[in-house]
């Protein structure tokens, strides 16, 4: 069973040592495991196990009638199957029963239990006892075979040691001093840098469940991935991310939500944890919008955060929320690096200058974007990133450069992926970019109090 038994040893008791494959099922494995082995209570389910187990092209011969006990008794006198398949109706009292079974059950065994008590706390207790899945009679062939590949998916996945080392993985979280500054727009525009220009595998994970307008902005279904894995943290795996993302092109690939507003969504930090975990596993990069609102509950997920990227406005309320950020961010993400981005910088007058922004906050401004309404406007109309709206510009090139700053892996920074080096425009420093723009306005002045 998967629990009580730490996860790391699914893997390593797995019948195929981390190469599961269909065509291994139904072969004693070295330890003398057989893949799978079901035990229904009955005719109906037998069948459309056996029909399913056909489908998938897995021999059906250790799938028979029985109940928990006989379970146990096989269990007892042999090895235990690597998947396990397991009746609790008409059980009276399934939850002790299983943990009893657990006795004998050889770690790293993947059970999923069929039943007719279709009730949230008992499926919920079922999970907290280790059971990998749990599906209501009568079958539905679909979701049987489903459970079963889910199952087959986990025990195939690469063991931890195997798994890409963090330190090749960015994990990037772009959060907003303030509503409206566009940390989605940066969110969005790095994405899709890091997954075109660095050629990077990316996941872009939006965690503004009910209102973000990341799946907006690209012009994609939102689908409803993210939802369901806060509701059911223990699905979260390979498959079911393959499963849940939405895919932008061959390297991106969105998480996100549009959670209807009557519904309140609980945000667990170690749900989310857990997801970041997986889709360092699958990318080579991730990018996290990050609600600031968010922070608190979502603690636990700034251990995987290697790059935070602060967008502000060049505001008092802006500066005021950036030192309150950045102050938090020491305490809970001591380790990841801080990129400080001001954007919707207007080429006239600033309520706060960059220079008094800087005293302000005792913090280097490490980039800054400019208003650019009319950009806005055709990167809405087209469906596409800033980055993506505006490639080859100005605003383009910044955002590349910020991007190759924050979340490009190793492999990008070598530079073989990259295209051409931004123009000089993009590489200019925050404090010249300002000064020209200033100087191309008449009146702009850009200092505290106008
Ligand atoms: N540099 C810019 N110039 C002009 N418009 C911009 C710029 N950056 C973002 N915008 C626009 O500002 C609006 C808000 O941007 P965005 O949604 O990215 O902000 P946000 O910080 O994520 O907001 P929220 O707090 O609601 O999550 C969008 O319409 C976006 O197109
Ligand atoms: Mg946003």
């Amino acid at each position: 069973m998967n629990a009580p038994w730490p996860s790391s040893d699914i893997t390593a008791a797995s019948p195929n040592s981390g190469n599961a494959t269909l065509a291994g099922y139904g072969q004693p494995s070295a330890i003398g495991r057989q893949s799978l082995a079901g035990y229904v209570g009955d005719e109906a389910s037998l069948e459309v196990l056996r029909a399913c187990l056909a489908g998938l092209g897995w021999p059906t011969d250790r799938c028979q009638l029985g109940a928990l006990d006989d379970a146990a008794q096989a269990l007892a006198m042999t090895p235990s199957p690597a998947i396990l398949i397991l009746d609790l109706s008409g059980d009276p009292a399934p939850l002790d029963n299983i943990q009893d079974l657990a006795q004998v059950c050889d770690p790293g065994t993947m059970v999923i239990a069929l039943g007719e008590t279709n009730d949230v706390q008992f499926y919920r207790a079922l999970q907290a006892s280790g059971i990998h899945d749990y599906l209501l009679k009568p079958l539905c062939p679909n979701e049987l075979a489903e459970a079963i590949l889910a199952a087959q998916a986990v025990l195939a996945a690469p063991p931890p040691a195997q798994a890409t080392p963090a330190s090749q993985h960015i994990t990037t979280a772009v959060i907003g001093a303030r509503g409206g500054v566009g940390a989605t727009m940066v969110a969005t525009s790095l994405a899709w840098i890091s997954s075109c220009d660095l050629a990077q595998p990316t996941a872009l994970l939006y965690l503004d469940i009910q209102f973000g307008t990341g799946a907006l902005s690209l012009d994609l279904d939102p689908g409803s991935g993210l939802v369901e894995a806060i509701e059911n943290p223990s699905r979260i795996d390979g498959l079911f991310i393959e499963r849940a993302m939405t895919r932008a092109s061959d390297t991106l690939s969105l998480l996100t939500a549009e959670a209807p507003i009557a519904n309140s969504v609980p945000t667990d930090g170690i749900a989310m944890l857990h997801l970041a975990e997986e889709l360092r596993h699958a990318f080579t990069a991730t990018v996290i919008d990050l609600p600031r609102t968010m922070l608190a509950s979502l603690t636990p997920l700034m251990t995987e955060v290697t790059t935070i990227v602060l967008v502000t406005e060049l505001t008092l309320a802006g500066a005021r929320d950036t030192i309150r950020i950045l102050d938090w961010v020491k305490t809970h993400a001591p380790l990841a690096r801080v990129t400080l981005v001001a954007n919707k910088v207007p080429s006239g007058i600033c309520e706060i200058g960059p220079g008094d922004f800087e005293s302000a906050t005792e913090r280097k401004l490490d980039f800054l974007l400019p208003l650019e309404p009319r950009l806005a406007i055709n990167a809405a109309k087209q469906g596409q990133s800033f980055a993506q709206a505006c490639r080859g510009g100005r605003m383009g090139d910044t955002l590349l450069a910020i991007a190759r700053a924050v979340c490009a892996s190793d492999d990008a920074t070598a530079g073989t992926k990259l295209r051409a080096a931004p123009s000089l425009l993009g590489r200019l420093d925050p404090r010249q970019l300002l000064a020209r723009l200033s100087a191309s306005t008449p009146g702009g002045g850009g200092k505290m109090g106008g």
